[in-house]
């Protein structure tokens, strides 16, 4: 094997390896299901959206296109430079990604939040929810139910069930 090739072919493994966030990989949510987040927790212009583990940033680009101001929290470096990326392409403004655990970003000032994380991760967000968020936020979790927490809506999204919380 050429040894140069050990150059790129390590940066391909850290790569995938940094494809894991804290807890869980990149998988993103197809469009449809973003979208029909967003009409779920009945986004408005001018509110503030956080996704939390929001990979390449496709949710906070589509909120910020609908007029509200989104914030992007991913833990992993390669996935929060593709959500750099994409963007910068998209054009989009009032967006800001920021690479961080999101058990250490204060939600206090969020109207609604989204997330498609994991079983664990949405047990783990339950308290963090009831000691941070303000009354009448909105919650969309697609594909798993925070425990102890009774839906207002849930829809079929694809495969799974998006549901929607209320504060
Ligand atoms: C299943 S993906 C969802 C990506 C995106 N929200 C979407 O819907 O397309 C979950 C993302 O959460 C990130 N993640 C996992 N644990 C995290 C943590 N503690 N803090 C920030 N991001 C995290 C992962 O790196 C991954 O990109």
């Amino acid at each position: 094997m050429n040894e140069w090739l050990i150059i790129p072919a390590f940066f391909c493994a850290w790569f995938v390896i940094k494809l894991r966030g804290e807890q869980g990989f990149f998988v993103p949510l197809s469009m449809g299901t973003v979208r029909a987040m967003l009409r779920m927790a009945k986004v408005k212009r001018g509110e503030k959206l956080y996704d939390l583990g929001s990979g390449d940033g496709r949710t906070v680009i589509e909120a910020a296109r609908m007029g509200a101001i989104g914030v992007g929290i991913e833990y992993s470096i390669p996935v929060h430079m593709l959500a750099k990326i994409r963007l910068a392409l998209s054009g989009a403004r009032g967006v800001t990604l920021m690479r961080k655990d999101l058990f250490k970003i204060k939600l206090d000032d969020a109207d609604v939040v989204t997330f498609y994380l994991t079983p664990k991760l949405a047990k783990m967000l339950g308290p963090k929810f009831r000691r941070e968020l303000k009354k009448g936020t909105r919650v969309v979790s697609a594909a798993h139910e925070i425990p102890g927490w009774a839906p207002v809506e849930k829809i079929k999204t694809g495969h799974f069930w998006t549901y929607l919380y209320k504060l």
